[in-house]
């Protein structure tokens, strides 16, 4: 039988306490006051708002990108309305937590001096994270990139939310080959990129493409793929006849066509593999293969330079990619050349201390998707938006049309004075870079207030939702515009906001008279759940209808209330 509580002494109770502290180290333990954006998030709204002066459009039939200033926390919770199950790649590079006074949380910069600064970083990172899985498609991957200060917290929140049958891989980056020479002990030269699958088992990650040090190497190809020509005749080591017997054996060749067989045919030359001072070598490949290579043309056969004789190559193939690596070490990977010398020659001045490699971003990014060539990409943490700009690249690498959603506050102006410019720059193209044509729309996150009754909230909060449902239905062309309905396209499909139930007859005669077949998002104002749907049934084109504000509120509602379970509230 155990013993109740009144029949341990002092000094065991003081033990089990103890005990149960220690414990506790072992997991993850959380700041218990919820962060103040976070909570704000219950009594206020998260829309988004167009700043429209700041689009971009340099590019027809391609998709829009999207930048969005604000708390990432509201920025994540619209996107829960707008694109969930949509992203393929997260890429999430956010403060390291190292206490050097470049975090805030809650509006205080969180030092080495904070003994709770892990648990805030933790519960920072889990709010967000858990929004972010939600965007994710079941094919999906995200990357986390870390130093060794949260390294393994991190690994166990990701494994926490997404679970340890998903991690992929942990890949340390060599981002500053110099390294941290006013470290104590080692000279730290790298980070992690902490990778997770939204489900391991549908996952997939690309091989990379060959280096730029291999094409020089493999610089012949042919439809199988690149290749360097190597020797027929072995050299060095075991080359000799007597070291490798089978692989001694003629080839006969037409003088005439260059063509090779193992069998003897009259008038066509002998070759043994003797080299130039007379001595019996060896063949690189035995009898089998070498009837097999000179049958599908891996083996080349040229005439000598010298005049007399032949020169044979092999095809030495490699595969078109090659299977990355956990440890990436590459010049092109340090941040300081080609992340803030990037910067620095874009600004002509320095604007932000920790930008990533460009290099770095594009290679993850195209492991995580790169033979999906419409991916999504998504950065929560997009600071000068290395993110954005390596999408860029590798759709101008392969004409791709991938499209990226950057998220940041507007810390010391970022998202105003180097995000938005930046991606700006790459698309418009500056000093001798040649521009990378797309379109984008800049956003900031605003919050609708609570209003004295629930009806006024809907009120409001519709009347400030067309830029959340544009986003969300990806259509920014403007057809109509009433003060009792808006209708928007793009290539594929109408959307419509009806804001007035009366408005509803004239909506369905404005979109009669729409000369195509494009399918009609419909999104009905109503207090309550109602869609409206007999009002549509005479309505021919084919459409869908969507009930606002609930299909909003019904988001948050699901937000708030996984939140309140982990905050145990
Ligand atoms: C480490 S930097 C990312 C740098 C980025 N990868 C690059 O290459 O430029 C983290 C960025 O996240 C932003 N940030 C920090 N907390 C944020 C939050 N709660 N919401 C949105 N952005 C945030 C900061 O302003 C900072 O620019």
């Amino acid at each position: 039988m155990p013993k109740t509580l009144e029949e341990y002494t002092k000094d065991e109770l003081i033990e089990i306490i103890k005990n149960l502290k220690r414990r506790k180290k072992f997991g993850l333990v959380w700041e218990d006051k919820p962060e103040e954006i976070v909570r704000q998030v219950e009594a206020e709204l998260p829309v988004i708002e167009e700043v429209p002066e700041r689009a971009i459009e340099k590019l027809k039939d391609a998709p829009t990108n999207f930048v969005i200033e604000g708390d990432n926390y509201h920025s994540l919770s619209v996107l829960n309305y707008t694109h969930t199950g949509k992203v393929d790649v997260i890429y999430a590079d956010p403060p390291y937590n190292t206490g050097s006074n470049t975090w805030v949380y809650n509006n205080r910069i969180v030092d080495s001096n904070d003994t709770y600064r892990h648990s805030k970083w933790l519960t920072f990172m889990r709010e967000r994270l858990t929004l972010a899985k939600q965007l994710l498609k079941e094919t999906g991957i995200i990357t986390v990139t870390i130093d060794d200060y949260e390294l393994f917290t991190l690994g166990m929140l990701m494994d926490e939310i997404f679970g340890e049958e998903n991690k992929v891989g942990v890949l340390a980056v060599e981002n500053n080959p110099r390294g941290r020479t006013a470290n104590r002990f080692y000279a730290t030269s790298h980070e992690y990129y902490v990778v997770y699958a939204k489900n391991a088992k549908l996952a997939t990650i690309s091989n990379l493409p060959l280096t730029e040090e291999q094409k020089k190497v493999f610089k012949y190809e042919d439809e199988i793929s690149p290749y360097r020509m190597r020797g027929m005749r072995k050299s060095g080591a075991d080359s000799r006849r007597k070291d490798r017997p089978k692989q001694f054996y003629p080839i006969y060749i037409n003088p005439e066509t260059l063509q090779g067989s193992l069998e003897k045919h009259d008038s066509w030359d002998e070759i043994l593999p003797i080299d130039n001072t007379g001595s019996e070598r060896v063949w690189i490949i035995g009898t089998e293969r070498c009837k097999e290579f000179l049958e599908d043309g891996t083996i080349i056969i040229n005439k000598a330079k010298s005049g007399s004789g032949y020169s044979l190559f092999v095809k030495d193939r490699i595969k078109a990619g090659r299977k990355a690596r956990t440890v990436w070490v590459d010049p092109r990977y340090d941040t300081s050349s080609h992340g803030a010398t990037l910067l620095l020659k874009m600004f002509g001045e320095k604007v932000f201390d920790y930008p990533k490699s460009l290099w770095a971003v594009r290679d993850f990014l195209y492991t995580a998707a790169g033979e999906n060539k419409e991916a999504l990409i998504l950065d929560f943490f997009a600071g000068s938006g290395t993110t954005g700009h390596a999408v860029l690249e590798l759709n101008k690498e392969d004409g791709g049309k991938r499209q990226f959603i950057l998220c940041t506050n507007n810390e010391n102006g970022i998202a105003e004075n180097v995000t938005y410019p930046r991606v700006k720059n790459v698309i418009d193209g500056y000093s001798k870079y040649e521009g990378i044509k797309s379109n984008l729309r800049y956003f900031k996150t605003a919050l609708v207030s609570k209003q004295q009754t629930d009806d006024q909230t809907r009120i409001e909060l519709v009347a400030r939702s067309t830029d959340m449902i544009c986003l969300r239905e990806d259509t920014f062309e403007e057809v109509f515009d009433s003060k009792a309905y808006r209708i928007f396209k793009n290539d594929n499909h109408y959307s419509a906001i009806v804001f007035e139930p009366m408005a509803i007859q004239f909506l369905k005669e404005t979109l009669d008279k729409l000369d195509d077949e494009k399918p009609a998002h419909i999104y009905v104002f109503s207090l309550s759940n109602d869609t409206y749907e007999s009002d549509f049934a005479d309505l021919e084109r084919t459409h869908e209808l969507r009930p606002i504000p609930e299909s909003i509120l019904e988001v948050y509602r699901r937000i708030h209330e996984n939140q309140n379970v982990r905050l145990g509230a």
